[in-house]
C-alpha cells in the first residue's frame, strides 16, 4: 500500500528576481489544488548576491514561512545542510557558474532556461552531475503542463499521422523609434554581458515545441540531431540577436522545424490571441495548433481531414490555490524535480540531459552562423568558484 505521508523536498532559492519570485510562490501553493498528494515542497532558504536584506524582503514578499533562512551570498546557500535542491534563477549568463557552485557543493539543481550560454557549458554541468550522482534539470516548465503531455500523446498515438513540420514562434514586439528596442541597454534581454538576445531568452520556447513534436516523441533509437540553418539580425546597439529564424532539418524523418523569435515583432500583437496559433504541428493527416504563449499555452485544436471546419478548442486552465490566490504553472516542473529527487533519478525523462545538450547545440550553431558572441567570463566552461558571477560583484 502506498504511504499516505507525502515526500517533502526542501528547496533553496538562488537569486531574488522576477522568476525566482514567481516560482517560489508556486512552490508555496498547496499541491492538493492541482490534485498532487505524493509530494510537498518546503522553501527552507533564499539567497541574494546583492544583500541579505534583499533575501529577507523576498521571503516576506512571497509570504514564505518565517523560519525560511535568508542569506546574503550564494555560497551560504549551497553549504546549507537543510537544502535538498537548489533552484538557479539568475540571468542565463550566470547559470553555468552558479549551477556548478551548487553541484560542486553536492546539491541537486533545477536551473532556469536557457540552461547555459554554450553547449560546452551544458555538457560540463551534466558531466559534473553524473560524476557526483546528483539530480540536474533544465527548468523548461512548459514541458510539464498537462496540455503539453496531451499534445505529445496525440502525436505518439498518430492523431495527425507522420509529423513532417512544426512551425513555432515566440516573439515580443518591443520595436522603438530610431532603430532602438524598448529595453534599457543594460537590461538582460539585450545586454550581451548577461547573455541577452531573443534566442536564449525566448527562442528556446519555439525550439521546445519543435523538439517536443519532432524529436522527443521519436523512439529512443531513432532520435537524430538536426541540421541547422539560421538567419539572425543583431541589435546595432548591443550586438544581441533581435530577430532569429532557424530551420531545423531532421533528415531521417524527413521533417522540418521552423523556430522563430524576435524582439521587433510580436506573435500576439493585441495579447488577445487574435493572431491565431503561434505553434502549428503538421502531420500527414492533420495538424495540432497550440494556442496561447509558447511558454504558457492555454489550449489546443486538433484539425484533421474530417474536421469539416468544426475543430474544437480544448482549453486548459492553470489551477489556483484559493488560499494564496496564486497559481502560475511552474509547480508541475517542481513536482517532477521533487519526484526525481525522491526516486533517486538523476534526470527527468520529460527533458533528458541528452535532449538539453542537442537543444543547446542548435542554439550554439545558430548564434555562430549569425555571428553573435558573448564575453569570455560568461561563455567559459571552466568553473571558477570566485567568478564575479558567483560573488555577485557587478
Ligand atoms: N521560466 C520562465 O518562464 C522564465 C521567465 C522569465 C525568466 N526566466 C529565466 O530566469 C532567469 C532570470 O530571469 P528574471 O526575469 O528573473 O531576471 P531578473 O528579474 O533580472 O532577476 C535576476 C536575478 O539574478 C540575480 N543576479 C545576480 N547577478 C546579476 C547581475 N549581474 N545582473 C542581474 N541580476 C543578477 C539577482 O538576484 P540577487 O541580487 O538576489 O542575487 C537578480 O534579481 C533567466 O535565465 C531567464 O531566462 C524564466
Amino acid at each position: 500500500m502506498a504511504s499516505s505521508t507525502p515526500y517533502t523536498v526542501r528547496w533553496g532559492i538562488l537569486a531574488t528576481g522576477w522568476i525566482a519570485e514567481t516560482f517560489t510562490k508556486d512552490l508555496l501553493t498547496n499541491p492538493a489544488t492541482r490534485d498532487v498528494h505524493d509530494i510537498r515542497h518546503e522553501v527552507v532558504a533564499v539567497s541574494s548576491s546583492s544583500s541579505q536584506q534583499r533575501a529577507v524582503d523576498f521571503i516576506n514578499n512571497v509570504k514564505a514561512p518565517s523560519t525560511t533562512k535568508a542569506y546574503g551570498s550564494y555560497y551560504e546557500l549551497v553549504a546549507d545542510q537543510d537544502v535538498d535542491i537548489i533552484y538557479v534563477a539568475t540571468p542565463h549568463s550566470h547559470h553555468f557558474q552558479n549551477a556548478m557552485l551548487a553541484l560542486e557543493a553536492g546539491k541537486n539543481v533545477l536551473c532556469e532556461k536557457s540552461l547555459t550560454v554554450t553547449a560546452a557549458q551544458t555538457r560540463k554541468l551534466i558531466e559534473t552531475a553524473r560524476a557526483k550522482n546528483l539530480f540536474f534539470m533544465e527548468a523548461v516548465w512548459t514541458r510539464y503542463f498537462p496540455l503539453s503531455i496531451k499534445v505529445r500523446e496525440l502525436i505518439t498515438s498518430g492523431a495527425i499521422g507522420n509529423v513532417y513540420r512544426t512551425i513555432a514562434d515566440l516573439s515580443i514586439g518591443r520595436d522603438a523609434p530610431e532603430g532602438k528596442i524598448d529595453f534599457p541597454d543594460s537590461n538582460r534581454m539585450v545586454n550581451t554581458e548577461l547573455a541577452g538576445g531573443a534566442l536564449l531568452d525566448l527562442g528556446i520556447y519555439a525550439l521546445t515545441w519543435v523538439f517536443q513534436s519532432l524529436y522527443h516523441t521519436q523512439p529512443e533509437d531513432e532520435k537524430e540531431a538536426p541540421n541547422v540553418i539560421a538567419a539572425i539580425n543583431t541589435y546595432q546597439v548591443t550586438g544581441a540577436d533581435e530577430t532569429t529564424s532557424i530551420i531545423l532539418q531532421f533528415p531521417k524523418h524527413k521533417s522540418h522545424g521552423i523556430a522563430l523569435t524576435s524582439l521587433r515583432v510580436s506573435s500576439d500583437p493585441d495579447e488577445q490571441g487574435t493572431a491565431g496559433a503561434a505553434i502549428r504541428i503538421q502531420g500527414s493527416s492533420g495538424e495540432i495548433q497550440v494556442l496561447g504563449p509558447a511558454y504558457r499555452p492555454t489550449g489546443y485544436k486538433l484539425i484533421t481531414r474530417d474536421s469539416a471546419g468544426k475543430a474544437e478548442l480544448v482549453e486548459f486552465t492553470i489551477p489556483k490555490d484559493p488560499e494564496r490566490d496564486w497559481g502560475h504553472g511552474m509547480f508541475w516542473e517542481a513536482d517532477e524535480a521533487a519526484r526525481c529527487v525522491r526516486d533517486g533519478q538523476k534526470e527527468s525523462k520529460t527533458l533528458p540531459w541528452s535532449e538539453s545538450i542537442v537543444i543547446m547545440e542548435v542554439m550554439d550553431e545558430a548564434l555562430r552562423q549569425g555571428g553573435v558572441t558573448y564575453p569570455e567570463v560568461i561563455s567559459t566552461d571552466v568553473f571558477d568558484p570566485q567568478s564575479p558571477l558567483n560573488t555577485g560583484k557587478r
